[in-house]
């Protein structure tokens, strides 16, 4: 075994790194605050590269593997993961599902934008009473020969807002239940295509998050992606490399946290001496230390895997769910260690906490990787 990363995911990682510091950092408490978008900082993702991250160079991707994008991933959310969660959506779910799936006439047409990061995605799976339950999904796509007609709603959508291109899972035959599903480009500006106003969130409150409502809306053919009743399946892998990600950005939130608190410890004095020399607090860093390296191994094993292009289902699961939850317990113990100061906005570590939550919930709640975990490890 390797544990060594290459020249250029080194490079990248300090890419990231820079651009975390410089330019998510100064404004990210306002932004956070105002539940403002970083539309300027995702506009320069984009030129950097980091929108299109695994997508080949001949649909204008970096053409770069699933290991540098969790670098890339985990630098980002230390300091922005309101941010990060749109660098996640973009390559993990949209960019890849397309480029995977997708016909030659949608690369060109609607990859090419996105993974350029001229454009953003957004990927619509989740619906007011589907979220951990996809199957049940409510919106319908009624086949009308050239065309489809899409109705329903979905809910709690990243980049809802602002996305240009959104990939909308529906029921085309509701008797063949999973696998009547159909996955469809859908364009902002189709008639009868509405957002919904923006959600008011505990964490990662920079981010766009919106519900999506569809009232006949026309979609050609040639916009579905895959055979008829892909749609499930369809969802099913892309959310496979999209826990990877998300994993990828708990890891960071709990990194961000723990460096934090770790300098903060060594500055902050109490009963004559920095609080870092009192077993109390050294015990805590020591153990978030620990967590963090343990979820970072799994992390970057789960994107090792997809590289090598063997199964990675189990090991992005288990990724996420250990990786979500140090993110919870080790952004705690940083607010803990920060004392009263952690309290306040300005030390950055509440946000971290607050974001940190939605990790064990969105692209699968940590029940659902221990569904896919169980069934795997008992099959
Ligand atoms: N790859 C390929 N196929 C898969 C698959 C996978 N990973 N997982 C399931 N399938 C297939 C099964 O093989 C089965 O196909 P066949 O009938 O042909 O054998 C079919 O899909 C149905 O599978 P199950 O019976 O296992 O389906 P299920 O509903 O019982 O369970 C689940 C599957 C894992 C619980 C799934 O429903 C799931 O992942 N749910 C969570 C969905 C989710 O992550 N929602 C979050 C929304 S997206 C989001 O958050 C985006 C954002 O904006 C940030």
């Amino acid at each position: 075994m390797l544990f060594q990363l290459s020249e250029e995911q080194l490079m990248i990682q300090q890419a990231a790194r820079d651009f975390a510091q410089t330019e998510l950092k100064p404004g990210v408490i306002e932004r956070d605050e105002h539940q403002k978008f970083p539309a300027e900082q995702v506009k320069k993702l984009g030129e950097l590269g980091f929108l299109g991250m695994m997508v080949s160079e001949k649909y204008e991707g970096s053409g770069l593997d699933a290991l540098s994008y969790v670098l890339v991933m985990e630098e980002l959310s230390k300091i922005d993961a309101s941010a990060s969660v749109v660098v996640s959506v973009n390559n993990s779910l949209v960019c890849y599902g397309l480029e995977s799936y997708g016909s030659e006439y949608q690369k060109e047409k609607y990859l090419k934008p996105l993974a350029s990061g001229r454009e953003i995605g957004a990927f619509c799976l989740s619906e007011p009473e589907a979220g951990s339950d996809a199957t049940s999904q409510q919106t319908t796509a009624e086949d009308k020969g050239d065309h489809y007609v899409l109705n329903g709603t979905k809910n709690w959508i990243t980049n809802g807002g602002t996305a240009s291109t959104y990939l909308v899972i529906a029921q085309t035959h509701r008797e063949l239940k999973h696998k009547g599903i159909n996955a469809f480009i859908v364009e902002k500006g189709m008639e009868g295509f509405t957002v919904g106003p923006k959600e008011n969130k505990l964490g990662i409150r920079g981010s766009d998050t919106h519900s999506l409502m569809f009232n006949d809306v026309k979609v050609p053919k040639e916009n579905r992606i895959g055979e008829d009743g892909f749609g499930f399946k369809f969802a099913m892998k892309t959310l496979e490399g999209g826990r990877i990600g998300i994993a990828a950005q708990a890891l960071g939130i709990a990194a961000g946290a723990y460096e934090l608190a770790l300098a903060y410890s060594k500055e902050r004095k109490a009963f004559g001496k920095p609080i870092s020399d009192h077993q109390a607090i050294a015990f805590k860093l020591a153990d978030m230390a620990t967590q963090i390296e343990a979820a970072r191994l799994l992390v970057y094993k789960a994107a090792w895997l997809k590289d090598q292009g063997q199964s990675y289902i189990l090991a992005g699961s288990m990724a996420k769910l250990y990786a979500s939850k140090v993110a919870m317990d080790v952004t705690v113990e940083a607010v803990q260690i920060h004392g009263g100061y952690g309290f306040v906005k300005e030390y950055h570590v509440e946000r971290l906490m607050r974001d940190a939550k939605i990790t064990q919930i969105y692209e699968g709640t940590s029940e659902i990787q221990k569904v896919v975990i169980s069934r795997d490890i008992l099959k």
